[in-house]
Order: structure tokens, then C-alpha cells, then sequence
């Protein structure tokens, strides 16, 4: 996306190694390589493109002709950016890319530098264009072959391309923007200035999809099956005979890993349950049943629920909760670890995005800055510290959440597992304002599970982020039967969101809620008021601590 006026353009020291160390950690070359220049929709162009069953790696703008030569990509897409091109300091490629002989197709940004870099110019549009725009298509051919006449297509620019460089020609405009996709057959260099990638471009996979497999000639290899595959092969030629140790959530990642290396290495896999007494109702019974009695993968179940509660006794502040359960959380790993050791590699449930970002090219689109903001704490059982002394398997950490899951599902984990509500590292603990204590565990539990049951019998689990309960430490007046009460009020947090980053409240049917609130106030002894939270994220947080 280009923006008009930028106040600080973005130019990212280049971290050469680690990129081209993420691209050779795949056992298979990316077929499609997409250079970031600080779009937020890199990652969702990289996502579109595994859609099609074309494996894709994101790298940083920076990345060298040479270095893109040794990857041998079979296409480059040139993302967005916050940039204008013409700004000093907004980043570019390395103009060698144009004559790497690949295909190249530049979006938005990444179409302009591909125009100013070969001879042509770009200028400030007279208005700038954001949202969607009716495409009129002037040559139907390998790039737009399938995009229909006047489809709606994604625009987000205040920068325009006003002269074609010599040898491209145009493929379609826009009632506003005169060169909305062009092309130079010649060189296979082509350039959009809308958004394919996201959901609103009605022929935006069409196009992808012209681009990787008519254009760059990809096959469709990337499966499901032939990930598994891959990836059973790499565990068992990393861990040769030694013996695998993995922290076990419950949640849909660390899940897939179990089964995933449970397939590789068979009983050399350890799952290490920890049960820090903040999970939700019948949740470790279900695990430990779930998988070590249904699927006999090892599960060590550790009790450590009075190690826990004990360290939270008397605290009330969010972070230091956080920082407290997680810290505990490592004492415990690293004792049940030694004392079930010893144990050569450890299992982490790292994903790609996890990896595109440590590699630095995490950009706020609104600032051109680099995101380095810490909201909250996060804990989660990926966050081991690295110097433990084992050394690390990582077979997710080619894959986006939604190919995690499809590998889950086809590993045969139920819906139940591979379909659920993120739940954060430091469980119920931070949906208890003020000190955790046993008693309001209990209360929030029983709530808890009312909210999943009744979610889930209306029939809108799948269709809703996170749906859960909060405890406040306040207490209201209330009535019941003939009797005054005084007890505490529950918050029903229902979210819908696309990644958790930003979020809205699910605007729940009455009924719902009036179920909700009527099953919570007579069920669950403690509580007397239900409360509901209309907040979007942002300006709050999913969680309230
Ligand atoms: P917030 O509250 O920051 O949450 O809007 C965004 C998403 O992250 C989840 N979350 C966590 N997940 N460990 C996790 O694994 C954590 O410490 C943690 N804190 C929040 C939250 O449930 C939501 O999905």
C-alpha cells in the first residue's frame, strides 16, 4: 500500500544471513519468494500463494539478485509499502532483479519501484484511491486471463504511475488510475497497482494464480500430504536416535506437533503436561485422556497447581502475574525436564510467522517504523528461554495457522482440538482481575464452561474468535428469590477477529445472551450480575490483563 506524505521512510538494515538461512531451512526451495517492503499484506500474499499449492517464503526488500540466484525462485512478487518511491531513503531492490531472467510481478509499491527503476515515472495521484474499484480490463491475456470485465479489485495508493517504462504496455485501468496493471512480456515483469491479495479483489486469486502457474510455470506440490511427508522425513534425519521433549498446551499447535513427531519418532517423544491449575473445566483430564490414552503418546502430567497459585498469592498486578507464572513455568519445565531426562532436542511449536518476523521486517503501515511495541507479556509454552540446554526441532516453522491446522486435521486430530479458541499461556489466571485465589477459579470455570456450551449449541463456536468469561474483583447488589445478594460480576468477552491483532465484539443474538446471563446467575454460585464487553481491539485487548 502506498500512502500519500511519509514521514519517516523505511530502510531496514539487511540481515542477509538469516534470510537466506530461512529459505534454505525448507528442505525444498520456495517456488514463489516475496521481497517485503513494509506492506501489512506480505504475509497475506505469501498465504494467497500457498492457496494455489505453491510453496512461498516472504524475505526482506534487501535481499540481493545474488541471493535470490542461489535461492532459485521460480517467481518474485514485490509487495506493498508505506513508502512513496520517490521520497529519499524509501527502500528498493536490487535493480538486478531485472534481469534475473524471473518473472516478476510488483503490487502497489512494489509495480511503482519496478516503473522508476526501468525509466518510467511516478507522481502524487491527484486523489488518491482507497477501497474498491471496478477493473477495466484492455488485454485479457496470461495475466489477467479469468479476471472479468469490470471485477471489484482492492485499491489502497496515493502514489500513481504517470509513464510506462519502455517495453510494457497496459492491461487494464481503473476510472482513477489509468495504469491499474501492466506488463512487458518480453521480460516477464509485471505490476498491479491493486491488491490481489485481499479478500475484497473478487478476481484477486485468479490473477495469483495466473501468475504462479501460467506465468512461472509452478506446480502444485504444496500438500498437506506432501508437508507431512517432508516433514517426517527432516525429524527423523535431525533427531536420528536421540530423544525429543515437548511442552504439550493442549492448543492447536503444540497438538499438531505431537502427532507430527509422535509419527516421526514414536515412543522417543516426550510430551511434558504442566498444570498450572489455570486451565478451563475437564481440560487436563481431557488431554491426558486424549492422548495418552487414546493415541499412546507419551504424556508426563506434572501437578504443580500449588507451586502456582502459592507465587500468585497476593498479587494484583497484570504484568507481574504474567512474569510470575511464566518464570514458574520455566522452574518447573527445567526440573521435570532433568528429572525425566536426559533429553537431546526440544520440540517448539515456532511458526512462520514467528520467523518472518525475528528476521526483521515487521513494519508498522501507518508509520513505516518498525514494530517493536510490547502491549503485554506474552507467555506461551514457545517461549522457552534458549538457553536451555537442548537443542531445538522446529518442523512448523514453514507454515502459516490455517496450514497448521489442515496438517492437525489430517494428522487426525478431532475439530475439537485442531478448531478451537486460542486460550493464552497464563490461562484463567488473567481472566481473574486482582488476586487469583482457588475460590474464584471455581467461579470462573463453571461460568466458562457455560459460555463454550452455549456458543457452541447456537450453532456460532466456528464463526467467533474467543468467547469466554471474566471476573471482576468488585462486587453489586442483587436479588434472589427473597434475598439480597452481594457477589461478584462476570464480563462475557466474545470477539470476532482475523489473527487477533485487531478485533470486534460478535453482536450476539438476545437470546443468547439472555441464556447465557440466566444459566451464569443460577448456576454459578458467587456470581449475581453478567455483564457484557462492547469494546473493539483497538483501543482494548481481547484479554483484560
Ligand atoms: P490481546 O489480549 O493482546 O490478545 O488482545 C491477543 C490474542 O493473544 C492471546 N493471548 C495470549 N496467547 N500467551 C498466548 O499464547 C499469552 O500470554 C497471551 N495473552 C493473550 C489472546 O487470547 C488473544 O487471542
Amino acid at each position: 500500500m502506498t500512502a500519500a506524505p511519509q514521514k519517516s521512510p523505511v530502510d531496514l538494515p539487511a540481515d542477509a544471513s538469516a534470510r537466506v538461512d530461512a529459505a534454505s531451512q525448507s528442505s525444498r526451495h520456495p517456488a514463489i519468494v516475496i521481497l517485503d517492503f513494509g506492506s501489512q499484506y506480505s504475509e497475506l500474499i505469501a498465504r494467497r500463494v500457498r492457496e494455489t499449492e505453491v510453496f512461498s517464503l516472504v524475505m526482506g526488500y534487501t535481499t540481493s539478485a545474488e541471493e535470490l540466484r542461489a535461492i532459485a525462485p521460480k517467481g518474485i512478487v514485490l509487495s506493498g509499502g508505506p513508502s512513496s518511491v520517490y521520497e529519499t531513503g524509501a527502500p528498493v531492490c536490487d535493480p538486478a532483479i531485472w534481469e534475473l531472467g524471473i518473472p516478476v510481478l510488483g503490487v502497489c509499491y512494489g509495480m511503482q519501484l519496478m516503473v522508476q527503476q526501468l525509466g518510467g515515472s511516478v507522481v502524487a495521484a491527484g486523489r488518491a484511491e482507497y477501497g474498491k474499484a471496478p477493473l477495466h480490463v484492455d488485454d485479457p491475456i496470461d495475466l489477467l486471463t479469468n479476471v472479468e470485465q469490470g471485477s471489484t479489485m482492492w485499491m489502497s495508493h496515493g502514489d500513481s504511475v504517470e509513464r510506462l517504462p519502455e517495453g510494457f504496455v497496459r492491461l487494464a485501468h481503473t476510472d482513477n488510475t489509468p495504469e491499474a496493471a501492466i506488463a512487458d512480456h518480453g521480460r516477464h515483469l509485471y505490476g498491479v497497482q491493486f491488491h490481489p491479495e485481499v479478500v475484497h479483489s473478487t478476481c484477486g486469486m485468479a490473477l495469483i494464480r495466473n501468475f504462479v502457474y501460467h506465468i512461472c510455470g509452478c506446480e502444485a506440490d504444496w500438500t498437506t500430504a506432501a508437508f507431512i511427508e517432508e516433514a517426517v522425513a527432516d525429524v527423523r534425519a535431525q533427531v536420528g536416535d536421540k530423544r525429543v521433549l515437548l511442552a504439550l498446551s493442549g492448543g492447536v499447535d503444540s497438538s499438531t506437533l505431537a502427532f507430527l513427531l509422535h509419527k516421526a519418532i514414536g515412543d522417543r517423544l516426550t510430551c511434558m503436561f504442566i498444570d498450572q491449575g489455570f486451565m478451563r473445566k475437564g481440560e487436563p483430564e481431557f488431554l491426558v485422556e486424549f492422548f495418552d490414552q487414546r493415541f499412546h503418546i507419551n504424556v508426563e502430567y506434572i501437578n504443580a497447581r500449588e507451586r502456582f497459585i502459592g507465587k500468585l498469592h497476593g498479587v494484583t498486578d497484570p504484568e507481574e502475574k504474567r512474569k510470575l507464572i511464566g518464570t514458574e513455568f520455566i522452574r518447573v519445565f527445567e526440573e521435570e525436564s532433568k528429572r525425566l531426562g536426559p533429553f537431546d532436542y526440544l520440540a517448539q511449536g515456532t511458526l512462520y510467522p514467528d520467523v518472518i518476523e525475528s528476521a526483521g521486517t515487521n513494519i508498522d503501515p501507518k508509520t513505516g517504523e518498525r514494530v517493536a511495541v510490547k502491549i503485554k507479556s506474552h507467555h506461551n509454552v514457545g517461549g522457552l528461554p534458549k538457553d536451555l540446554q537442548f537443542k531445538l526441532v522446529e518442523p512448523l516453522r514453514k507454515l502459516f495457522k490455517d496450514e497448521v491446522r489442515k496438517v492437525g486435521r489430517s494428522l487426525g486430530l478431532p475439530e475439537e482440538i485442531v478448531g478451537r479458541h486460542p486460550f493464552p499461556g497464563p490461562g484463567l489466571a488473567i481472566r481473574i482481575l486482582g488476586e487469583v485465589t482457588d475460590e474464584k477459579l471455581d467461579i470462573l470455570r463453571d461460568a466458562d464452561l457455560i459460555v463454550r456450551e452455549e456458543i457452541r449449541d447456537a450453532g456460532l463456536y466456528n464463526a467467533i474468535w474467543q468467547a469466554f468469561a471474566v471476573l471482576l474483583p468488585v462486587r453489586s447488589v442483587g436479588v434472589m428469590g427473597d434475598k439480597r445478594t452481594y457477589a461478584f460480576p462476570v464480563v462475557l468477552r466474545c470477539v470476532s477477529s482475523e489473527d487477533g491483532m485487531t478485533a470486534d465484539w460478535s453482536r450476539l443474538p438476545y437470546d443468547l445472551l439472555e441464556t447465557i446471563s440466566n444459566r451464569i446467575v443460577n448456576e454459578v454460585k458467587g456470581v449475581n450480575r453478567v455483564v457484557l464487553d462492547i469494546t473493539s481491539k483497538p483501543p482494548g485487548t481481547i484479554e483484560w490483563e
